[in-house]
């Protein structure tokens, strides 16, 4: 692992009330040990974060936002800034496929907001992934490579050690169609290289690498084993109690 604590992330997305959410948590943060070698994040609607920041015990618990605005302040409608997260959220998500592809997001939006998350002291996990014809036009390692040269360029070798990277092939979020271990394995390499390539090899040794994409309490083994894999981005099975409590016991203890 490339740091001693794997991170596990559950993203809810638009999904429970604020009520729900608050009961979770609360419930979640009952049950749960504090684990030496897991760091257990959720990112809850963003409208739940003052509430479960209070709620939660921050040394089993962090949280983590969905998405930000990358102007720290000013008129524009609707948006949430960093600087407006600091305090409630250790990491923000940055250019999920859902960002992207549904809201339009570009690169060029991912890059400023990594920017604005790291100026802000808080970490962002950095999305990539393929489209299904990318990927079946043997378009995966130019893409990824796009990607984080396109999320990391503003990013300085001093503000990489914040950077998490979470490889989500767009093909396998949210549709049960999960990548094989050693296709991870490989954009994984890909994705250490490229660091490598932009910020040394002390920093390609250190980034931690999540795997995102129809994760569950039944196959979450197989990923956990992955080489180069240090943690996890789950989306469905995470709002299923039952489920996220399974994968994180099952995180715990798992290690290279
Ligand atoms: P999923 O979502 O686990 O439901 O595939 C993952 C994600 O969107 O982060």
């Amino acid at each position: 692992m490339a740091n001693n604590k794997r991170l596990i992330i559950g993203n809810w997305k638009m999904n429970l009330s604020i009520h729900e959410t608050s009961l979770f948590a609360h419930k979640l943060n009952q049950d749960m040990k504090a684990h030496k070698d897991v760091e257990v994040v959720i990112a809850p609607s963003t409208l739940a974060l003052q509430t479960l920041s209070m709620q939660i015990d921050h040394n089993k618990i962090k949280l983590c936002a969905q998405n930000c605005y990358w102007r720290d302040d000013g008129a524009y409608t609707g948006e949430i800034s960093a600087n407006q997260l600091r305090g409630l959220v250790s990491y923000v998500l940055v250019g999920h496929s859902e960002r992207r592809h549904i809201f339009g997001e570009t690169d060029r939006d991912v890059r400023n907001k990594v920017q604005s998350v790291v100026r802000n002291r808080l970490k962002p996990v950095l999305c990539v992934g393929e489209t299904t014809s990318e990927r079946s036009n043997g378009e995966t390692h130019r893409v990824i490579n796009d990607q984080i040269t396109g999320g990391l360029s503003n990013i300085t070798s001093d503000e990489i050690k914040d950077v998490a990277i979470a490889y989500e092939p767009v093909w396998a979020v949210g549709t049960g169609d999960n990548a094989m271990p050693h296709e991870i394995q490989t954009v994984a390499k890909t994705i250490r290289h490229q660091v490598e390539h932009m910020f040394g090899s002390e920093a390609a040794k250190k980034i931690r690498i999540l795997y995102g994409g129809s994760v569950t309490s039944d196959n979450v083994i197989s990923y956990l084993e992955t080489p180069g894999i240090d943690g996890l981005l789950i989306g469905g099975a995470s709002l299923e109690y039952k489920k996220f409590m399974t994968i994180i016991d099952k995180s715990h203890g798992q290690g290279d």
